[in-house]
């Protein structure tokens, strides 16, 4: 475990900690008791002037904790969101709030930065089901048929792909091929879903997301049982059978973008926990329904570890450069657009 290195600063609540942090408690007090307050103003008010000092910037995925995403990330958003702000950071230092497929994403795209990971063990199932071995045989046994990696993968598995996509742009990405025929990998999942929206064969690959697969029709049929009107925005991570009973299928920014745009009375994010905790402190007047399950790689990352990345700069993410060449091909035609052949 990640621990505050003891020669530090104090980081008891002082007077100055509170009026300096009490704007941010502002932003989350629908959704963090203040009674917890003392326990994160400390970390979040040093985290914050660290950055100041060391010019760094904290990327926060949609599903970091309240306290990390509207406290002390820079940017935040979804997987694809965070890439492109990756793409444009002046930053000197990236930590990441989010797994490590995301730190290398930054990386790819900074290869002269530091990129910090608060803790290395936060992986992802998804990223964990394939290897660049497994695609190498994949392509080998459909010549010619260009593979599409979901960014939740290895920079190894990036390399051997044609291009990269993330849930906001699978359908976009597809079509914008213009070919008969594509692999989409790993999330067996998502190339299903997409599928369903796309005039193109799609060969999956059968990973999972731990999140996602756990979320079941009857789920749905007893939220809407016991929550009479809900709206059900759902992850195309989850199953075709779940996205069919769902009123919205979408990346967590689009399920955000949905709730600004049609503010539902009672809605439900199917998806990652901390999401609806992050949104509903943006939308308070909104009924969140919270059945979620957590991401135990995403939970990895905390207000202490980040402190201590920003503090040591250990953790730094390091790309083989040979590998990183070919992987960010990938990732940049997912940002600047691609055709076969070009
Ligand atoms: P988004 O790109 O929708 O944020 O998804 C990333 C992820 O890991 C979902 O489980
Ligand atoms: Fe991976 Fe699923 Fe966690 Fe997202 S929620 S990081 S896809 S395990």
């Amino acid at each position: 475990m990640n621990v505050v290195n003891s020669a530090y600063p104090d980081l008891s609540f002082t007077s100055e900690v509170e009026r300096n942090t009490s704007h941010l408690y502002e932003k989350v007090r629908k959704v963090i008791p203040e009674i917890e307050w003392p326990v994160y103003a400390p970390l979040i008010h040093r985290i914050n002037q660290l950055k100041a000092q060391k010019n760094a910037v904290i990327l926060g995925h949609n599903y970091m904790t309240p306290e990390i995403f509207h406290c002390v990330a820079d940017m935040t958003g979804d997987s694809l969101a965070l890439a492109r702000s990756a793409s444009k950071t002046d930053a000197d230092i990236i930590v990441m709030g989010g797994v490590h497929f995301m730190a290398e994403t930054a990386k790819l795209l900074n290869p002269t930065k530091k990129v910090l990971i608060p803790d290395t063990g936060a992986g992802c199932t998804l990223a964990e089901s394939i290897t660049a071995e497994d695609v190498r045989k994949l392509k080998a046994q459909y010549p010619g048929v260009p593979v599409i990696t979901y960014v939740n993968t290895s920079a190894e598995v990036k390399a051997e792909s044609d291009i990269c996509c993330t849930s906001g742009n699978a359908v976009e990405i597809v079509n914008g091929l213009g070919v008969p025929r594509v692999i989409m990998l790993p999330d067996e999942y998502l190339a299903l879903n997409t599928a369903k929206l796309v005039k193109c064969e799609v060969i999956t690959w059968k990973g999972r997301c731990v999140v996602h697969e756990q979320f079941s029709p009857a789920d749905i049929r007893g939220l809407r049982e016991t929550n009479p009107g809900v709206v059900v925005l759902a992850h195309p991570e989850c199953s075709p059978e779940v996205i069919a009973v769902a009123d919205y299928a979408g990346s967590t920014a689009g399920m955000i973008d949905y709730v600004a745009k049609h503010r539902p009375p009672k809605v439900v994010l199917v998806t990652e926990c901390s999401m609806s905790d992050n949104v509903a402190a943006d939308f308070p007047e909104l009924d969140f329904v919270k059945p979620c399950n957590l991401c135990p790689f995403m939970k990895k990352i905390e207000l202490s570890n980040i402190l201590w990345a920003l503090e040591s700069e250990q953790n730094e993410v390091h790309i083989d450069p040979a590998i990183a060449v070919r992987a960010r091909v990938s990732v940049e035609r997912m940002l600047n657009g691609w055709k076969p052949g070009q």
